[in-house]
């Protein structure tokens, strides 16, 4: 979808407030605001009619104002909505709940997004890997936003191959460099946003080189692919034509996630029950 990249690079307090910020939270309040303009389309498109668009903090703010502010950036969206509004009470979850159930109850922020990358990479004939990577790639944003790459493998690695994991590791570096043997480009807003001599931080350069040279490079590349170009209001893409792979790759625990005693269920607990203190 279009931004509008004027009003984009305002809110982020012009050319002052986009120096001020550094490259990862340059790119952070780009797919925030990419994937809040999309959830407002789709809602637009859903109810007929026209509605303001959703508005949610700026990096900028966040950049510019940290100690104004009773959160941290990094926080996930289902934990502090971004619309100033106080947080909804939750519906239920099933008692062994599955990912498709995450995926209807849980993953409002993030859900549209992925279901589109994720729709995407099947219309470009991606592997089943790549496919269930992109349909992973950025649901962890709903409890925490740092380092997703990192954080969303972590979440999925009980369940899911090596290389899915992989894949959604490293999709968070990838987005910084081009490759044009796969037509990826470094993105044109990422120029104006950055400035042409923006250097991404040191922990993300060792990370791509080390990818780069890896035998599984592809697999986190395409989810880069897929995901640059997932944000389409006229497509409203739904779990159901991903039940298959799912059923292929996905190891889904029958005692429901977060009641599986692995070393990740405590965080599928979190998503269940954020309400919860201690
Ligand atoms: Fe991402
Ligand atoms: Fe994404």
């Amino acid at each position: 979808m279009d931004i509008d990249r004027k009003a984009f690079l305002e809110s982020l307090g012009g050319a002052e407030g986009v120096a001020r910020m550094d490259s990862e939270a340059r790119a952070d309040a780009l797919e925030s605001r990419m994937m809040s303009e999309l959830n407002s389309a789709i809602a637009v498109k859903k109810s007929g009619e026209a509605k303001p668009a959703k508005t949610y903090p700026t990096a900028a703010e966040v950049e510019a104002q940290i100690e104004s502010r009773p959160y941290r950036a990094g926080v996930g969206f289902m934990m502090v909505p971004r619309s100033g509004e106080n947080v909804k009470k939750l519906p239920p979850m099933p008692a062994n709940p599955t990912l498709a159930d995450f995926f209807k109850l849980r993953f409002a922020d993030t859900a549209n997004h992925v279901l589109q990358s994720a729709n995407l990479a099947m219309k470009n004939g991606m592997s089943e890997e790549v496919i269930l990577a992109c349909l992973l790639h950025d649901v962890v944003q709903e409890i925490m936003r740092t380092d997703h790459g990192w954080w969303g493998a972590q979440l999925f690695e009980p369940y899911v191959p090596e290389k899915v994991s992989f894949a959604i590791r490293y999709h968070q570096a990838l987005r910084y460099y081009a490759d044009p043997s796969v037509g990826y480009e470094y993105p044109e807003l990422y120029r104006e946003l950055f400035g042409a001599d923006y250097v991404p931080p040191p922990y993300i350069q060792a990370t791509y080189e080390m990818v780069r040279k890896h035998r599984w490079y592809m697999e986190p590349r395409m989810v880069a692919v897929n995901d640059l170009y997932a944000f389409d209001p006229n497509v409203v893409v739904t779990i159901e034509p991903f039940t298959d792979i799912i059923g292929r790759h996905f190891k889904q625990p029958k005692e429901g996630l977060g009641n599986d005693g692995s070393s990740v269920a405590h965080m599928w607990r979190t998503i269940v029950r954020p309400d919860q203190p201690l």
